[in-house]
């Protein structure tokens, strides 16, 4: 189906009459709603933006098109709270369709300053010949709640060097001056990130391109995210353009991170060790962190990928948030782990401790939607244990562990609805330890795995019919020691 520019470009206030509750009326009717994550009220969410802690609150926004499926006319829409685990909707945050942001309020960032919160992100713009230029905007929200948008742009032009895809500003700020980092396109169309400066976060000056070995990584890097931390400097971005290699950069576009020696604000030098990849599932990218009140890193990604169909389309909504996760550096490596509030969200809790035999085993309680689940597995001379969750006569998901190629793996072949096959529906990485420990976020339409405390994490959408409720725990070949908790959220 091809859609026009006029309608792909279209604000919510053009939908045409009973549009707007047709829509609604599909999501109501959805059989994939999530119940504990950040999804749009009705059409499509793509990037988390904007995520700082104001006055007592966290913000979050994300990319929002609110007539369709596709990815359209960008606003961005706001979502608040205090503790990181239960979010209210506020509304639109930054409307686009003026001179400066006339096809879509694309993502940026969010920081505080004078008592009000900044908002810094790309206005997409076409000219006649639908030539793109990006602008980078300012706007800020007062301790009302209200959000005014600059009529000027902050950065209103590309640097020689870079094609019009330079977009995505992350802003911090470093003993009183303020930086900010924008993905970007070279001429030779290889991706990058460069800095920019400033004083009041209104006058940038180009400082030139952040320096690091990946000189030929990918085409476009989008939504990169720059912090300090444990005294290392990680850069965060999303590479696009990378052929899959192993177990690696399978999905379409891919996240990850290169952590090395704080970055050289005057060099703009980043001496970086290899680029990792932040999860290991089939559904992450464009992710973005912000400090969190007491000083801990916290990371929200969007559970989806550009150019990706989901079955919930014909409901009229796609896409959620991640949970928060909290950063932490081991030897080089980000560790993400579920931030501890999410604790909040558990209900009744049920337990079970046993050997699995060259069996597979169900055991009273668990089962469910929506769920968190713990299970640590031992002593196993099994070549695969593991479980099968959202598991009914029909369908599954795996996640186990192959211990000759110590692997985990997570299967969603079988795991209801199939999405973006062409990219398989196996995702493997590589786990060297005697001990597994897995802590599975389960939501209607989802799953993160965190293994063994945060070493590795896959974030995957799954659709399964309601009726496939069943966890099932196995040991193939030999026995593995099983101990299992699980709350119902
Ligand atoms: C990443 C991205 C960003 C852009 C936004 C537009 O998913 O392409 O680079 O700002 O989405 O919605």
């Amino acid at each position: 189906m091809t859609i026009s520019r006029e309608e792909k470009y279209r604000k919510i206030e053009q939908a045409r009459p009973g549009e707007l509750e047709e829509l609604q009326e599909q999501v109501k009717n959805c059989p994939w709603r999530q119940t504990y994550h950040i999804q749009p009220p009705f059409g499509l969410l793509n990037d988390p933006n904007g995520f700082a802690y104001y006055r007592g609150e966290y913000h979050l926004f994300y990319q929002w098109f609110p007539l369709g499926t596709y990815h359209g006319m960008k606003y961005w829409y706001h979502t608040k709270s205090k503790d990181l685990v239960h979010w209210q909707n506020v509304g639109i945050g930054i409307e686009p369709g003026d001179p400066y942001d006339s096809h879509g309020a694309y993502s940026g960032s969010g920081i505080v300053k004078d008592d009000e919160l900044y908002l810094m992100y790309t206005g997409n713009t076409r000219d006649e010949e639908w030539v793109r230029h990006p602008y980078q905007n300012l706007a800020t929200m007062d301790r009302s709640g209200k959000i005014t948008k600059r009529s000027r742009p902050v950065i209103d032009s590309v640097p020689a060097g870079y094609t019009d895809h330079f977009r995505d500003p992350k802003v911090w700020e470093n003993h009183g001056q303020y930086y900010c980092v924008l993905g970007a396109q070279r001429w030779n169309e290889t991706g990058c990130v460069v800095l920019y400066k400033s004083q009041d976060l209104q006058e940038w000056s180009f400082e030139g391109e952040v320096g690091t070995c990946l000189n030929h990584f990918g085409y476009m890097w989008e939504c990169p995210d720059y912090f300090e931390l444990e005294h290392q400097g990680v850069l965060l971005f999303s590479p696009q353009g990378l052929e899959p290699e192993g177990d690696h950069y399978r999905n379409i576009f891919q996240s990850g991170y290169v952590v090395g020696r704080p970055l050289d604000l005057r060099t703009r030098k980043l001496d970086h060790g290899a680029f990792q990849e932040l999860d290991r599932g089939f559904d992450f990218y464009a992710q973005q962190t912000t400090e969190a009140a007491d000083g801990r890193r916290i990371l929200v990604g969007w559970m989806g990928l550009p150019d990706a169909n989901y079955p919930t389309d014909r409901n009229g909504w796609a896409n959620c948030l991640t949970l928060p996760r909290e950063l932490t550096l081991r030897g080089g490596k980000i560790i993400q782990q579920p931030v501890r509030e999410l604790e909040k969200l558990r209900k009744e809790e049920v337990k079970v401790e046993a050997v699995l035999q060259n069996e597979t085993a169900c055991f009273a309680g668990f089962e469910g939607t929506t769920y968190e689940l713990i299970c640590e597995f031992a002593a196993a001379d099994a070549e695969r244990f593991g479980i099968e969750f959202r598991a009914g006569e029909h369908e599954k998901t795996v996640l186990m562990v192959d211990r000759a190629s110590k692997k985990v793996i997570l299967d969603r072949t079988l795991s209801g609805h199939a999405i973006a096959e062409e990219y398989g529906s196996v995702r493997r990485c590589n786990l060297d330890a005697e001990n597994i420990k897995f802590q599975l976020f389960v939501d209607t339409s989802s799953v993160e795995i965190f293994v063994n405390e945060g070493e590795e994490v896959f974030t995957s959408r799954i659709f399964p019919g309601p009726e496939s409720t069943m966890i099932r725990f196995f040991a193939h070949q030999g026995s593995a020691a099983c101990r299992a908790s699980l709350w119902r959220i």
